[in-house]
């Protein structure tokens, strides 16, 4: 009987496509997918640490599978399983996690998943920790595993250099590093041969893939490159791309999203806060005004696009003047679609330094007034894209 592994996975689009990943590891080794964790003999939660509430999430599900594990009597028909915590918030933890989870087996950060296979074999012995190559690892074309039949996610690059001092993603990705383009024009070329046309490449901060183009040695290829390579691929029909960072993004990236004919004409930027002095706080590299200018020029260049963003509110120190300053800049811009989160602080980073002085009240009447205006906008201006 093949070993199955059921693997949940928290947090972005990245970790989804580095569960495909370790999925595929396995899948190679022989095992099969299992639907649920009370059918596999390997069960991880590839987590994220972005907020406390994700960390909390994963903790107590993973408690509470490992409660009912060692309630029940070890048969020989059935082996004891395995149980790992895998990915981001292993990376932040690492040790402190068999501490908080004392039935858990093993535990691997960002940079050791493609020992994955390897460390449950060793884990049926003894527990098992790889939080090391945080720095290093990049995830390659091979193995090939798609969870969806009519979309691919293609990790471009890992890691991120910005140190936004509320995010914890640099510290638990490393740095940031760009795949090399034949790897990534060869995995898209397998994905189209598998029959899928609609792919999405992903990095923190897309705008700032940068490698060297091996035909031409001296010639940096950039990510308007890259969008210009993979819009040439026969049988690729739609290409998205996530994240933008408003400090790279720019006139020439508009311009390939508008003259590239196979690319998406949506645009995820964002802006956090529409206050100057919270922005400085955050080290976000731009200004309200140079956020509004970009829009303005997005919108001047590209027809028909869609503008998403992400908000923190109640970031430390932030007043009811820096919150207005957000919902005008919001208002004013009117997005199609936002998404709105509560700051929580982040061990390790910048602004964990900083007391968490909004009120938690503050915060959520904050977060609703937000949710309220964005959902009357949703409603105002997305129907024109029913049946598109
Ligand atoms: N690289 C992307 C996304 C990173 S995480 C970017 O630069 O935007 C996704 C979103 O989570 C962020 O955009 C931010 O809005 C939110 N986020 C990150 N850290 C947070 C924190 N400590 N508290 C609340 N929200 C946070
Ligand atoms: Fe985090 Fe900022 Fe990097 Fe995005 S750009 S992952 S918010 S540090
Ligand atoms: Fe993604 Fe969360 Fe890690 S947002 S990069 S899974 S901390």
């Amino acid at each position: 009987m093949p070993k199955k592994i059921y693997i949940r996975t928290f947090g972005c689009q990245m970790n989804e496509r580095d569960s495909e990943f370790i999925a595929g590891l396995f899948l190679e080794k022989g095992y099969t997918l299992a639907d649920s964790p009370d059918d596999a003999d390997i069960v991880l939660f590839n987590t994220c640490s972005v907020r406390e509430h994700a960390e909390h999430r994963a903790i107590s599900n993973m408690g509470a599978l490992l409660k009912i594990a060692h309630r029940k009597p070890i048969t020989d028909k059935r082996k004891p399983k395995i149980f790992g915590i895998v990915g981001c918030m292993a990376q932040a933890m690492g040790n402190k996690l068999f501490q908080r989870l004392p039935g858990l087996d093993m535990v691997c950060g960002t940079g050791e998943i493609a020992k994955l296979p390897e460390l449950a074999q060793k884990a049926q012995e003894k527990k098992m920790l790889a939080t090391g190559n945080a720095d290093k690892f990049i995830l390659s074309r091979s193995p090939y595993y798609r969870e969806k039949k009519d979309h691919a996610y293609v990790s471009i690059m890992r890691g991120c250099n910005n140190f936004c001092s509320y995010c914890i993603v640099p510290h638990v990705r490393g740095k940031e590093r760009s795949r090399p383009v034949p790897d990534i024009v060869n995995e898209v070329k397998d994905i189209v041969a598998n029959g899928i046309r609609n792919i999405t490449l992903l990095g923190q901060n897309v705008n700032s893939y940068k490698t060297h183009d091996t035909r031409h040695k001296t010639h940096v290829f950039g990510f308007i490159d890259l969008l210009k390579e993979i819009n040439n691929i026969d049988g690729v029909e739609k290409i998205s791309f996530m994240t933008s960072h408003p400090k790279d993004a720019g006139i020439e990236l508009f311009e390939a999203m508008r003259d590239l004919d196979k690319i998406n004409r949506h645009l995820h930027l964002p802006l956090q806060s529409g206050s100057d002095r919270i922005l400085k706080l955050m080290n976000r590299g731009y200004t309200r005004k140079k956020y509004l200018s970009l829009v303005k020029k997005a919108r001047e260049i590209v027809p028909d696009l869609r503008l998403t963003t992400d908000i923190i509110i109640g970031f430390p120190t932030e007043t009811g003047k820096d919150f207005n300053d957000t919902l005008s800049l919001m208002k004013e811009v009117e997005f199609n679609l936002a998404y709105i989160f509560k700051y929580s602080p982040r061990a390790g980073t910048k602004a964990a330094r900083l007391k968490d002085d909004v009120p938690e009240a503050t915060k959520s009447q904050r977060h609703k007034t937000l949710l309220d205006l964005q959902r009357g906008l949703y409603e105002k201006n997305n129907h024109i894209f029913i049946n598109r």
